[in-house]
């Protein structure tokens, strides 16, 4: 069903009259003046955003009618038929799907009782039809006046948010304020959009920080869209305006099956499975020091404009998103040599991990893109836990069971080559680009381990590291002892990156894996 018929009604004018005016007080949320008020922050109101977010025509509204009953505090003289929450179900982009949205225009979208009723009833909604559920934020948290009925609310829509993980896709798009325990609904969710300069997210305000810990912060800085997309890692997108959240919000899940029992989606196919971009070929400088865009090799093998990146400013010395191989949805894992030579540090570690969960739990393929020249070195790093972070990736690519492809574009020394999806972890099929350097470590740092004393004696040391190095790159710094010992598949020019990827990717369509019966593993979080 594509639209919505027109308005329809029953015969009896006094029943007509009575549903009416309901209808109509519910769809005026908080009234004319809190609508104004919303527009005048330069925000749209629920029941709009719910109309730029899913295809015209087709929302369908559920519980408009449910109303708080409490009646402390002047809540008696606050009824508000909806209470604060427009939910129910409809299409984005033809396919089905489950939605909310706060209401700030009824008592600041603060979340009681029936807001949390009608959260959960989606949510069970959701789950049973399997298909996503997209909540969009607006509101000034817990309901005070309700007390603990709106802890207990929250706690039931935390309880379900854990429940859908990893059965439907969840997104939470963050259009005002989401302040407190509130932010745990949207954190337990795959994905979080925020809209800058209007939307925040903080445990605690800085008036509190500042009582605390006499620190001076103001809201954007605490807890803005780029505090969360570029600092913390909440935020998986920042974008300019409620328009692009809503856009973004559309625009990802074309790439997200509907459930973990569906396959990920196909796209209409656009580009030559055959395409060889020869450019690929010259991209990588011979020069192991220096850098290059891995994301320029990523739009060259992907389906032309297809690969949409996810955290874009979080831990940039990697590289997560979604993108098509012949129009098959793939979830792409990458390291950026433009970003501290793209070393693994503690944040690139939980965001590659997290996202390789997220493609593994809804059957969307991997394809790993791996330039790795170690685990970045560092005090901070060491004591902040880089090493409980970093297992984190060896574990999410051990125990993905989807279709794992790697194509080792330079660099693959020691550890950091082991855990970015290499054979040893049971990647499914690894390709080497002629130039790759799979060994131990480097040249540089393997000659003065083992040289050290041999170099100092000589009469002119620099020359003879200078040969020594050049005598192990030589011997060790290629493809060919890993290709000889099975530990790469094949060894490819770049231009064939793209054919190669997309017959594996085909050839491994119905993969079947058998994991260890378990209740679930115990992942080093
Ligand atoms: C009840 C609330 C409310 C709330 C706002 N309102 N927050 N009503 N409970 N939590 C009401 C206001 O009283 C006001 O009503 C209307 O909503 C609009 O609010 P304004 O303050 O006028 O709007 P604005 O200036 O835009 O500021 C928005 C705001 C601010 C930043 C959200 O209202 C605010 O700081 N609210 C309190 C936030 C808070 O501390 N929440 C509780 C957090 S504790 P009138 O009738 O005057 O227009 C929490 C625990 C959750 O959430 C734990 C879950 C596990």
């Amino acid at each position: 069903m594509a639209q919505n018929k027109p308005e329809s009604e029953g015969g009896h004018e006094v029943f007509n009259t009575k549903l009416k005016g309901l209808r109509n007080q519910s769809k005026l949320g908080g009234g004319e003046k809190r609508i104004e008020a919303q527009h005048g922050k330069g925000k749209m109101t629920a029941r709009e955003r719910i109309d730029a977010l899913m295809d015209e025509g087709s929302f369908q509204e559920i519980n408009g009618l449910m109303t708080s009953r409490h009646t402390d505090f002047g809540l008696d003289k606050e009824k508000f038929p909806g209470d604060g929450i427009v939910a129910g179900f409809g299409k984005i982009n033809g396919r089905r799907v489950c939605v909310y949205a706060q209401d700030f225009t009824i008592m600041g979208g603060s979340f009681g009782e029936v807001a949390g009723q009608k959260v959960c009833r989606i949510m069970d909604l959701a789950m049973d039809a399997g298909v996503p559920v997209i909540g969009l934020n607006d509101g000034g948290g817990a309901r005070i006046q309700e007390g603990i009925f709106s802890l207990y609310a929250y706690g039931e829509v935390f309880y379900r948010n854990t429940l859908a993980s990893g059965v439907v896709p969840q997104i939470s798009v963050i259009l005002g304020p989401c302040a407190g325990g509130a932010v745990y609904s949207p954190a337990l969710t795959d994905f979080i959009v925020m809209t800058k300069g209007i939307s925040n997210m903080f445990i605690t305000g800085p008036e509190v920080i500042k009582t605390v810990t006499h620190e001076e912060v103001d809201t954007e800085t605490l807890g803005g869209a780029m505090a969360h997309a570029a600092t913390s890692g909440v935020a998986h997108f920042a974008v300019e305006n409620e328009k692009e959240a809503l856009q973004t919000v559309r625009d990802l899940l074309d790439y997200l099956p509907a459930n973990n029992k569906e396959s990920a989606p196909m796209a209409e196919i656009t580009d030559d499975p055959w395409r060889m971009d020869k450019e690929l070929d010259s991209l990588v400088p011979s020069n192991p020091s220096e850098g290059y865009d891995m994301k320029d090799i990523i739009t060259r093998v992907c389906d032309q404009g297809s690969f949409m990146e996810i955290m874009s400013n979080f831990a940039q010395n990697s590289i997560i998103g979604f993108a098509r191989l012949h129009g098959q949805s793939v979830g792409i894992v990458a390291q950026q040599p433009l970003f501290m030579a793209g070393a693994i540090d503690i944040d690139a570690a939980d965001k590659m991990a997290r996202f390789v969960r997220f493609c593994d739990a809804f059957n969307v393929p991997i394809v790993t893109f791996s330039d790795s020249p170690g685990f970045l070195p560092g005090v901070s790093q060491e004591h902040n836990g880089i090493i409980r972070h970093g297992a984190k990736i060896v574990y999410a690519f051990s125990e993905a069971s989807v279709p794992k492809l790697t194509v080792v574009t330079r660099k693959g020394y020691g550890g950091a080559y082991i855990v970015m999806s290499s054979k040893h972890i049971h990647s499914d099929m690894v390709f080497a680009w002629p130039g790759a350097e799979i060994a131990v470590m480097g040249a540089e740092g393997a000659v003065a381990i083992l040289y050290r004393k041999e170099i100092a004696e000589k009469a002119d040391p620099v020359e003879a590291r200078k040969q020594l190095v050049a005598e192990f790159r030589e011997k060790f710094s290629n493809p060919y002892i890993a290709a000889g010992a099975g530990f790469v598949d094949d060894v490819i020019f770049p231009h064939e990156t793209r054919p190669r990827l997309i017959a594996a990717l085909e050839l491994l369509r119905d993969k079947q894996t058998q994991m260890p019966a378990k209740k679930h593993g115990c992942m080093p979080l």
